[in-house]
């Protein structure tokens, strides 16, 4: 019988342990989960060290990266679990946004699984992975509720009315705020990754500097909407004016500004989704969940709406496979296989 043919006549499981690989970026990871939330195995291998030389991703260097470390994040996170590949009832791949050479790595390894093994093959988007995050943080998690997605390609207020049914409040209408993140830790002379690093210099800084205000009144499109250009340029010109004029730029102060520009906007758009829905649970999601400045002034805000908050691990905002398991778990009870022409997508719509 031909691959098709078999993965048709399988039924789908109620707790399927399903292996997920992702490889859109710099990590080449792998991780295995029952029934979606609980969490076997989560191997992260990542070539940040090598990109770190060259102050981003060289695109190049993480698909050779990727081809190295997949079979050892396999092999580990089969271990870990305690299982073998045939215990396997499903392969969840990210199938995109991300570097088109890296993400290829990843689906033609899950193809190879998929048909080796005789089980389904789940095409999973990198967004929708990093906003599934949520499930893992809290078993009982259920939509409605707002997640802010703040990663270093994608910043949006995101309503997610049921599992399937996610709509766009409002994007950036030019640069992610990771991406804004990374290009002030490169004028302020720190190294990729850039945002951990403005994190850990704000801490001994002071918010001093007078920084832009995000889109004005005048803004003719959606109010969750984003703009992180402006500000960006605001503190390179500020850093290089600086300079000129021979004073030295406080880099702690540079960081703690900028961050506090960066991040209260996002808590105060993901508030306002919250009044405007009605919602009552608000999530985090994306590379930036991980900042602890966000993470806190969050806390504070759930706290005094009454919202409830739920925050993934730190490890589980940053690229990892365990999100992609738990998106791949809800594209499996919906039967959304691919078949194994899987193709990859340096773009996806959500
Ligand atoms: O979600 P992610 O790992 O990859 C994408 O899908 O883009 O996000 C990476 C972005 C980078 O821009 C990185 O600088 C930022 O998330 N990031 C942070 C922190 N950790 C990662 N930004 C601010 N504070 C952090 N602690
Ligand atoms: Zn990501």
């Amino acid at each position: 019988m031909k691959y098709d043919e078999i993965i048709k006549g399988l039924p789908v499981k109620d707790k399927p342990i399903i292996l997920g690989i992702e490889t859109s970026c710099d990590e080449t990871a792998v991780a295995i989960t029952r029934g979606g939330r609980e969490v076997l195995a989560d191997e992260i291998i990542s070539s940040a060290v090598e990109h770190s030389k060259f102050g981003g991703v060289v695109p190049e260097i993480a698909s050779r990266a990727h081809t190295e470390a997949i079979y050892t994040a396999t092999v580990n996170a089969l271990e870990k679990a305690g299982l073998k590949m045939s215990d396997i009832d499903a392969v969840a791949i990210t199938k995109g946004a991300g570097l088109l050479g890296a993400l290829l790595v990843g689906v033609s390894f899950a193809k190879a699984l998929a048909f080796s093994y005789n089980i389904p093959l789940v095409p999973v988007s990198h967004i929708r992975g990093h906003i599934a995050a949520a499930y893992l943080a809290d078993k009982d998690l259920q939509p409605p509720f707002i997640t802010i997605l703040a990663s270093g390609g994608h910043t949006a207020i995101v309503k997610v009315k049921n599992y399937y049914d996610l709509e766009i409040l409002g994007q950036t209408v030019d640069d992610a705020v990771g991406e804004a993140f990374d290009k002030v830790a490169r004028v302020l002379g720190l190294k990729y990754p850039g945002g951990p690093n403005v994190e850990n210099v704000a801490k001994t800084g002071q918010n001093t500097i007078k920084l832009p205000k995000m889109l004005g009144n005048n803004y003719a499109g959606s109010e969750f909407d984003f703009s992180y250009s402006g500000l960006k340029t605001a503190v390179i010109n500020y850093v290089h004016g600086e300079t000129q004029k021979g004073n030295t730029v406080s880099v702690a102060d540079v960081a703690c500004s900028f961050q506090h520009s960066a991040i209260d906007v996002l808590v105060d758009k993901a508030f306002n989704a919250i009044y405007l829905t009605g919602y009552k649970t608000l999530t985090v999601s994306g590379g930036v969940g991980a900042n602890g400045y966000l993470r806190e002034t969050l806390i504070n805000r759930a706290e005094k709406e009454n919202i409830k908050l739920i925050l993934p691990e730190k490890r589980h905002c940053t690229d990892n496979a365990a999100m992609i398991c738990a998106e791949g778990y809800l594209q499996y009870k919906a039967k959304n296989f691919s078949d194994l022409k899987l193709n990859a997508q340096a773009v996806v719509e959500l």
